[in-house]
């Protein structure tokens, strides 16, 4: 029986879809989504046979991704999901095939934090290995300052929000290749949303 791409895919992140389709994310590969919440983007590649990983600070949400991986019969331990934050992660350096962490950065307390998180996910992954972030910006639109990198949000959020200079400078420090231009999608009068897809240079 042929599912709809709604039963394969649900209500995986468009961008994340983006990856799939370009072979970037791909069946057999070990990913690990950082800050995975409830597992949107987990359930077409838990089923598509990737050794998936995923840690979240958020306990109901851990438990809630095992159940969805045991439900799908993938035969992963539950260990392979954790509790925990990205800027101390449990994993080993050089683990993982590409790492996913999305809508997660713009949570950042301040720069430490956000540079801590992303410190972390880049010594998780392996050479030649893909970092997919998805995250606020302000490319495209404007936000009150409150303090350092730390925005006012219309709905009264405070968000950490990057800028395409940061995004670039950040890019040259980690050594990494730009795998896709910036791509910023702006949700008119809320908030602006930035892909940043980095490669680990081999060796
Ligand atoms: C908006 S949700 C995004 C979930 C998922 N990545 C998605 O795209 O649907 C943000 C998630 O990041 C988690 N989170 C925020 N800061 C974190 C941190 N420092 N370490 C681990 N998880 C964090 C939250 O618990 C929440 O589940």
């Amino acid at each position: 029986m042929t599912r709809s791409l709604q039963e394969q895919f649900g209500p995986i992140d468009i961008y994340v879809f983006d990856q799939l389709l370009r072979g970037n994310l791909s069946p057999g590969m070990r990913i690990l989504e950082a800050g995975c919440g409830y597992g949107r983007n987990l359930a077409y590649l838990l089923r598509a046979g990737c050794e998936i990983f995923a840690l979240d600070a958020d306990t109901a949400a851990i438990e809630h991704v095992r159940q969805l991986s045991a439900s799908l019969q993938t035969g992963l331990p539950p260990q392979n999901f954790q509790v925990g934050v990205i800027e101390q992660m449990p994993f080993p350096d050089a683990s993982f095939d590409a790492v996913i962490c999305s809508a997660v950065l713009h949570f950042a307390r301040d720069e430490d934090h956000f540079r801590a998180m992303l410190s972390e996910l880049w010594r998780v992954l392996r050479p030649g290995g893909l970092l997919f972030c998805r995250l606020g910006s302000r490319i495209g639109m404007d936000f009150q300052r409150l303090q350092g990198n730390i925005f006012l949000l219309p709905d009264g959020s405070r968000w950490f929000l990057v800028d395409e200079e940061m995004l670039l400078d950040l890019t040259e420090e980690l050594d990494a290749v730009l795998v896709d231009p910036l791509k910023t999608t702006i949700v008119q009068d809320h908030r602006c949303m930035t892909t940043w897809v980095l490669r680990k240079r081999n060796g």
